[in-house]
């Protein structure tokens, strides 16, 4: 397709998805966060992370959220659709691999549970067809198998070591590869002794989680990787 095309395709894409907006849908977009363990756990006090600790990256959740107000409250949602543990009951297998809890402090059917209350509800009431919450959590478990960011970095040299920093430049251009060059990835890090850790790749897509679009279009929501030469530990 000529690139003016695709320009033209996305500007009224993005129209469509405005209007969808001010159809009254309470969310714009879905942010798709991947935790990446090590970095999560990188320097973290014994008993603080499962073990043995998974090294790909995982999902942490499927967020609806605002460009100009980053997380969109399910209260109201959830009190509508709340939480069935019988409905995941045949996905645990499946989301035990593509979506476990990092951390000791709750198990995977806790851990669901908290990203449902926080997030999936929010899906269910206002996706357009709605979202179930059984549907939720496939789409999480099939953007996980879409989406193998370990694999993605490495195809552009990019691996696992504590010793070796790269760029966010790096980053987000090996992303790029797989969601498009127009589509800007989220990297969010944390501080630890190294400096700037990478712990979630995000990226966003529309309202439906089906296609990818930029995480930086008027968004709010920034990287907080800030170091300023751009490096970032992507530690082992
Ligand atoms: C999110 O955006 C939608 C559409 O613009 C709006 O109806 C809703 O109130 C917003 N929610 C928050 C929490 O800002």
């Amino acid at each position: 397709m000529k690139n003016s095309n695709f320009i033209i395709l996305l500007s009224v894409y993005a129209l469509v998805q405005v209007l969808n907006v001010s159809n009254a849908e309470p969310y714009e977009y879905m942010q798709f966060v991947l935790q990446y363990p090590p970095g999560v756990c990188y320097d973290q006090s014994k008993g603080h992370c499962i073990s043995p600790l998974p090294t790909k990256f995982h999902v942490h959740g499927i967020w609806p959220s605002n460009f100009s107000n980053t997380l969109v409250r399910c209260v109201h949602a959830l009190r509508n659709n709340p939480f069935h543990k019988a409905q995941i009951t045949p996905l645990q297998t499946d989301l035990g691999n593509s979506w476990p809890s990092v951390l000791t402090q709750k198990n995977n059917m806790q851990f669901w549970e908290h990203e449902y209350r926080e997030h999936g509800a929010c899906a269910v009431e206002s996706g357009v067809p709605p979202f179930t919450q059984r549907s939720y959590f496939e789409k999480g478990h099939q953007l996980w198998n879409q989406y193998d960011i370990l694999a993605v970095l490495r195809q552009s040299g990019i691996k696992p070591g504590t010793a070796t920093s790269y760029t966010m430049t790096q980053l987000v251009t090996a992303i790029q590869k797989k969601i498009g060059s127009n589509n800007t990835p989220l990297i969010m890090c944390r501080r630890t002794a190294l400096g700037y850790t990478l712990k979630e790749v995000i990226i966003c897509l529309d309202h439906q989680a089906t296609n990818v679009i930029s995480c930086a279009l008027n968004n709010i929501r920034k990287t907080d990787c800030r170091d300023p030469s751009g490096k970032v530990y992507y530690v082992a």
